[in-house]
């Protein structure tokens, strides 16, 4: 049977109090209606039809999701009954049967609409499906009324239950599978409330009235939960942080305390990976095998390859290779790449720069916009100076050189291989391979007597 799934999202969301669409506010690393669209993808080959408000909210969801949904829109937010006529125009030719999801309802899952779906396939006479759940804090949802042989009689809205009705437990999830032409054919029956809204958690109620089967189907109370407000948004989160935690212990990663470990949807860690307390990994992150992240770290869109130990630290946009140790306290910024076993210590910060194999940079330094080379040190508190109030220049530091404590490189500037720099040097100038300098500005050592010191001993302010 051809189907078809519409996602409703044009409510004001005013429970929100937010000037973002409910649907765009973001559940562990996901917009609310990204995960109503990976559901969509799991059932259908074509994107599903999101309907959306006539308005700069409507506007924000088309722009943001443009190429992974259909689009509608429903000109006046007049309730969940109005807003599903706006869909019609826009369903594939054929559709013979329809799931409509609300926008809010991140912890759905594939298998419980697969079932749905089926159920009102198999529906005889033909009739409709909807989810429903038991919970006894019901506060916001509508209830599902039965009649005295408990079959399924009606839904009421919440607002206008009687307190008989009010008590009820069995709920409405908000999930229905439609037979297409009959809920077109009967949409302009439904009744306009007081509120001015027509609901469609009175088509059931309809159908059941006009001779359909109407079939429910139960869920657990978890994977129904609409996001309403910020509470619920934090409740929903809590509760898709533990399913995507213990996902990742049942492949292989170990948590030592999944309470206080915040995984994002789509981050990817490998096995026997230990991943500590306190840490937050965020977007599209990805750690290797064997690695030791934590506590209290920070991973943004980050990879990291096997065996690494990253503790204390803050990662955003950093790529960091095998067997690099990082931390405590050290900042990865956009486009720091670290090369295979660098050791990045206490303090130091790297952007936009490589560094290569055996890297040491211990405390203290900042390095940015550079290029460095296999084996180099970075002494303490040495200083990339790239910039010059006007623009960004790059450092260039050649394999096997030593850079000494509190130098500060002033780019554009190139250290060629086996260079040094003393204690405290300002390096202004390029400085040949194999060479020492040191002062400020820093000036070549005088060949005779390179090769008896070491350079974090030279004088800084010899002539
Ligand atoms: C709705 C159901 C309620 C159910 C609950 C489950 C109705 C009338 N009530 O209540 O029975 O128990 O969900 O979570 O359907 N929307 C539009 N256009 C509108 C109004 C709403 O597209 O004019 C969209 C919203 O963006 C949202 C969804 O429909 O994604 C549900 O609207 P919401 O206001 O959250 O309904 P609830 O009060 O939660
Ligand atoms: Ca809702």
């Amino acid at each position: 049977m051809s189907l078809d799934i519409v996602i409703l999202a044009a409510g004001r969301g005013t429970r929100m109090r937010s000037r973002r669409p409910k649907v765009l506010h973001t559940l562990c690393g996901r917009a609310l209606l990204a995960w109503s669209l990976e559901l969509g993808r799991a059932l259908l080959d074509t994107p599903p039809l999101v309907i959306v408000g006539d308005s700069a909210h409507g506007d924000a969801i088309q722009a943001q999701y443009a190429g992974q949904a259909r689009f509608g829109r429903q000109p006046v937010p007049r309730g969940t009954g109005d807003a599903i006529a706006w869909a019609q125009p826009h369903l594939q030719p054929g559709t013979r049967q329809l799931l409509v999801l609300y926008g809010d309802m991140p912890l759905l899952q594939a298998e419980t609409l697969d079932a749905l779906v089926r159920g009102q396939a198999a529906c005889r006479p033909p009739g409709l499906a909807l989810l429903t759940t038991e919970r006894a804090e019901a506060q916001g949802f509508g209830r599902i009324v039965r009649d005295t042989a408990g079959q399924f009689s009606h839904i009421v809205e919440e607002r206008d239950c009687t307190p008989a009705e009010r008590a009820l437990t069995e709920l409405n999830a908000g999930v229905y599978a439609f037979d297409a032409d009959w809920l077109f054919g009967h949409l302009d029956q439904l009744a306009v409330h007081g509120n001015g809204e027509r609901y469609l958690t009175d088509m059931p109620g309809l159908a059941v009235q006009t001779g359909l089967t109407v079939q429910t189907q139960a869920a657990l109370p978890e994977e129904v939960m609409g996001v309403n407000d910020r509470l619920g948004l934090a409740q929903a989160a809590a509760l898709m942080r533990r399913r995507i935690n213990d996902g990742h212990m049942r492949a292989g990663v170990t948590l030592i305390d999944p309470d206080t470990t915040y995984i994002d949807a789509d981050v990817a860690i490998e096995p026997d990976t230990v991943i500590a307390p306190g840490t937050t990994l965020t977007g599209c992150t990805r750690i290797g095998p064997d690695c030791e992240i934590g506590p209290a770290s920070h991973l943004h869109d980050t990879r990291v390859a096997a065996q690494c130990r990253i503790r204390h630290s803050v990662l955003e946009g950093a790529q960091v290779d095998t067997g690099c140790t990082v931390g405590p306290f050290a900042r990865l910024r956009t486009g720091a790449r670290l090369g295979p076993r660098v050791h990045m210590g206490s303090f130091g910060e790297v952007k936009n720069s490589a560094l290569g194999a055996d890297v040491h940079m211990g405390h203290f330094s900042y390095v940015g916009d550079a290029d460095i080379g296999p084996r180099v040190n970075v002494a303490a508190g040495t200083v990339t100076c790239n910039f010059d109030g006007r623009a960004k220049h790059r450092t260039a530091i050649e394999e096997d050189a030593f850079i000494g404590s509190g130098t500060q490189l002033v780019a554009p500037v190139h250290v060629g291989r086996g260079a040094r720099t003393g204690a405290g040097s300002v390096v202004t100038r390029d400085v040949s391979a194999d060479t020492l300098v040191y002062g400020v500005p820093a000036r070549v050592r005088p060949p005779s007597t390179q090769s008896a010191s070491h350079p974090e001993q030279t004088d800084g302010t010899a002539s």
